[in-house]
């Protein structure tokens, strides 16, 4: 069967967050299970596009509203993602450095989609099915349905998976002329609450929706940042199919990037000369139990918690106790945390910024990854941490309850709080400490977590079983 996704990150070409580690890799499992799984995404001016060779395979122009734009759709020569990576350049428009946060964003990824559908119906064969991730790709569903320029691609059957339903991409009516001419008694599907929201079309119009977790398909059903009522009317063609890792990247018994490789055999003296490096970086006592945060700084992440969570750990419990944070976002949540730095002076430091190398680092090297997220529809911290014998210490929410489990459970591989909240986090990095004085039982709990198996092998075949459950 040949899938086609469309997204607008994929690792290692462009990635902002969790979507493109999902893109990067849920394809090369499923060319393994001896599918073609082909990825398209925007043309970025990044590192990868300047370090790559690429052929260019369609060359073509189209009308955004009153607009021309010329677009090629590139293809990489020397396939060395293990899948066929496709670029759509559109300059004026999708040239950019970055991935997203242009004030143009609603254009430059309706042109996206436009410029995939007009690649796609020059094709002599039809894709078996078009797996759109998120709502920068979720018109196409709509567009194939209703465009009368698409009518031929009109039977292929398209799903949507929502990374995360905070974010929908919505726009006015007023930019109704952006889109190419389609049934205008069909215009109601577009909206949703007075707007154009891509991510309630793609609701509406997908063949099938599948969100990153059972977990947050149940909460998603209450609460879906206003589409909780259209998620559930649409119940029917819906599931939640859990993310993987990619578990040749993320191996700590090969990864290139951190200080010593191990195993599980090798625990805990695998991780103590990354723990000790990493220490030895930031200025951090190495004796002591570090727990870090890695993350973009935002309300969903529960990082506004940070600063309180750490200067309080750090005040009631001195000299017991180190945190390190990674991440960018919010200015205000990076100040308070740069403040809190300052003022806790010991015990805590931070990297403000997007860093690919030190994540790993920080996996191998910490004994604890703290995750107090508001909104975490799948999360991947928490496996790539399980896989680093680093036990994960996460609010019970979304993905993170249904890939957590307490270690006051038989088996538990992890630290569960209910409640996002200061205190609920505190009581758990107490337990924390408190586990890491007990050796015997910190070795075990890492060894369970260590042990499990979050590869995308189950779950790229749930893919494709959901993609052959729609064969006409
Ligand atoms: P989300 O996609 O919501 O940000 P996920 O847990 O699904 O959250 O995935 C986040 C991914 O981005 C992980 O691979 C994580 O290691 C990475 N990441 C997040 N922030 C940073 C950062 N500042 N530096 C390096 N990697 C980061
Ligand atoms: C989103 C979610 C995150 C998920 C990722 C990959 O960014 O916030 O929880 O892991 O997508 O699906």
């Amino acid at each position: 069967m040949e899938i086609l996704h469309v997204s607008a990150e994929c690792y290692p070409v462009a990635k902002v967050g969790g979507l493109g580690d999902v893109v990067g890799a849920l394809p090369k499992y499923q060319q393994e299970l001896g599918h073609i799984a082909k990825v398209v995404l925007p043309a970025y001016r990044n590192k990868f596009f300047d370090t790559h060779e690429f052929d260019v395979v369609h060359q073509s122009g189209m009308w955004l509203g009153h607009q021309w734009y010329h677009f090629n759709v590139l293809k990489e020569r020397h396939n060395s993602l293990e899948f066929d990576l496709y670029l759509v350049d559109i300059p004026g428009l999708l040239d950019t450095p970055g991935v997203y946060g242009y004030p143009n964003d609603t254009e430059r990824f309706l042109a996206f989609q436009i410029a995939i559908l007009d690649w796609i119906n020059e094709w002599h064969h039809q894709p078996a099915v078009m797996h759109c991730h998120d709502h920068h790709t979720a018109l196409i569903p709509f567009l194939l349905s209703y465009s009368y320029k698409y009518n031929r691609l009109s039977q292929i059957p398209s799903v949507l998976t929502i990374h995360n339903a905070q974010y929908q991409g919505q726009f006015g009516w007023d930019k109704l002329y952006l889109l190419p001419g389609f049934d205008l008694w069909k215009a109601g599907l577009l909206d949703w609450g007075g707007c154009i929201n891509p991510l309630a079309a793609g609701i509406k119009c997908a063949w099938r929706v599948t969100t990153v977790s059972p977990g947050y398909m149940e909460e998603l059903y209450q609460n879906a940042n206003g589409l909780e009522s259209l998620i559930s009317s649409e119940r029917a063609k819906t599931s939640g199919i859990i993310n993987g890792i990619d578990t040749i990247v993320w191996d700590p018994a090969t990864d290139p990037r951190i200080s010593n490789n191990y195993t599980p055999e090798l625990i805990p003296e695998g991780k103590e000369v990354n723990k000790q490096d990493l220490c030895e970086r930031f200025g951090l006592d190495s004796s002591l139990p570090l727990i870090s945060f890695i993350g973009r700084l935002v309300g969903d992440k529960g990082a506004d918690l940070l600063p309180e969570i750490i200067g309080r750990s750090l005040h009631e419990l001195p000299g017991e106790v180190n945190f390190l944070v990674l991440g960018s976002g919010d200015p205000h949540i990076e100040w308070m945390l740069q403040e809190t730095r300052n003022y806790a002076s010991y015990g805590f430091n931070l990297h403000i910024g997007y860093d690919e190398a030190l994540s790993h680092l920080i996996y191998a090297g910490s004994d604890f990854l703290l995750m107090p997220s508001r909104v975490e529809p799948c999360g991947l911290n928490q496996l790539y941490a399980l896989r680093y014998g680093t036990i994960p210490v996460v609010r019970s929410t979304g993905g993170l309850k249904d890939t957590v489990t307490d270690f006051g459970d038989a088996g538990g591989v992890g630290i569960r709080f209910i409640q996002p909240s200061v205190w609920d986090a505190c009581s758990s990095v107490k337990r924390a400490i408190e586990l890491y004085k007990d050796k015997r039982r910190l070795r075990d709990v890492q060894l369970s977590g260590m042990h499990l198996d979050h590869s995308w092998n189950a779950s790229a075949q749930q893919y494709i079983d959901l993609y052959q459950s729609m064969r006409i």
